[in-house]
C-alpha cells in the first residue's frame, strides 16, 4: 500500500514510517524538518520518500501533492501526525493570540489542507482512508494550553461530519482520541497511564487502518479515564497533572 504521514520526523508519526515500511508498505513522509527526514530515509531506504514542509501552508501541501503524482505516488492512506502543542498561555496567565492562532493552523488547517488536495482524488477512486490524531484534551481543557485541546476538538468534530458525508463513496475518515504518549510534544515518561509511541504505532496499523471506524479511542485506559470523568475541570486537571 502506498501511505503518506505527516509529522514523519518524529515521535508517532516517525514510528508509524518504520513499522510501515518494514512491513513492506510505501511511505511518504512530509514535516518541516529535512535532517531527521533525511536520516530516516537513510534508515528505511527506498519504500521511503520525502518532503520537507509546513502542513499548515497551502502552497507546501500543494508542492509536496504535485512531487507525489510527479512520480506517480497517489496514498491510498493518508495519517495526518503533524502536530503542536505550543504555550499559548502564560504563568501571568495571558493568552497570546498570535500562538493560539498558529496551534489551530497547523492543527486543524494542517489537516484540512490535506483534504482539500486529496479528497477529489479519493472520490473519483472511490476509495481513500483519512486518519486525523485527535486527543483527549479534546475532551477536557489543559492548562498547559488553550489552543491545542480546541484545535483537537476541532478537527475530531470535523473528521466525524466528513466520515458522515462520503460513507457511501466508501471515503473513510478516522479520528483517534488519543491519550497520552510518552513523545516530545508530551514531555512525559512512560507510566501506567503514558503509553510508548511503538504501541500506539502499532495499534493504529493493526486496528485503525484495517477496521476503518470513523471514531477511536486509543489506549483504552486513559482514555476511558477522560470519557467517563464526571469531575469539574479543575479537580480532572489536578489529578492529571499528578500522573505527568
Ligand atoms: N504524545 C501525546 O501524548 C499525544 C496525545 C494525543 C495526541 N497526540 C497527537 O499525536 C500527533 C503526533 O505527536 P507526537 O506525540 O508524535 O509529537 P512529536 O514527536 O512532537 O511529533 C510532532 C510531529 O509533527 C510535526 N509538525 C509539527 N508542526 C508541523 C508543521 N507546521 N508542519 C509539518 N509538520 C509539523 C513535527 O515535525 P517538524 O517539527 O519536523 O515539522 C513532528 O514530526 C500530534 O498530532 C499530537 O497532537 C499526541
Amino acid at each position: 500500500m502506498k501511505i503518506l504521514i505527516t509529522g514523519a520526523s518524529s515521535g508517532i508519526g516517525r514510528e508509524l514510517a518504520k513499522q510501515l515500511v518494514k512491513d513492506g508498505h510505501a511511505v511518504w513522509g512530509v514535516a518541516r524538518r529535512e535532517n531527521l527526514l533525511n536520516d530516516l530515509k537513510k534508515e528505511l531506504g527506498d519504500l521511503f520518500f520525502y518532503t520537507a514542509g509546513d502542513v499548515s501552508m497551502e502552497n507546501q501541501v500543494l508542492a509536496a501533492y504535485q512531487e507525489m503524482k510527479r512520480v506517480g505516488f497517489l496514498p491510498e492512506i493518508i495519517i495526518l501526525a503533524a502536530g503542536a502543542f505550543l504555550k499559548d498561555i502564560g504563568p501571568e496567565l495571558k493568552l497570546n493570540y498570535e500562538i493560539f492562532k498558529k496551534t489551530v493552523d497547523i492543527n486543524l488547517y494542517g489537516a484540512l489542507n490535506f483534504i482539500d488536495v486529496f479528497l477529489p482524488r479519493f472520490l473519483q477512486k472511490h476509495s481513500g482512508q483519512f486518519i486525523a490524531i485527535s486527543s483527549t484534551t479534546a475532551l477536557k481543557p489543559s492548562l498547559r494550553g488553550i489552543g491545542y485541546p480546541a484545535s483537537k476538538a476541532a478537527i475530531g468534530i470535523a473528521f466525524r461530519g466528513l466520515a458522515l458525508a462520503y460513507r457511501k463513496q466508501n471515503v473513510n475518515f478516522s479520528t483517534i482520541y488519543l491519550g497520552p504518549v510518552a513523545t516530545k510534544i508530551w514531555d512525559a515518561k512512560k507510566s501506567f497511564v503514558v503509553s510508548d509511541k511503538e504501541k500506539i504505532a502499532s495499534i493504529i496499523i493493526k486496528k485503525v487502518m484495517k477496521t476503518k471506524k470513523s471514531v477511536y479511542y486509543i489506549p483504552f485506559r486513559s482514555t476511558f479515564m477522560s470519557r467517563l470523568s464526571i469531575l469539574p475541570d479543575r479537580w480532572y486537571i489536578a489529578l492529571t497533572e499528578l500522573f505527568r
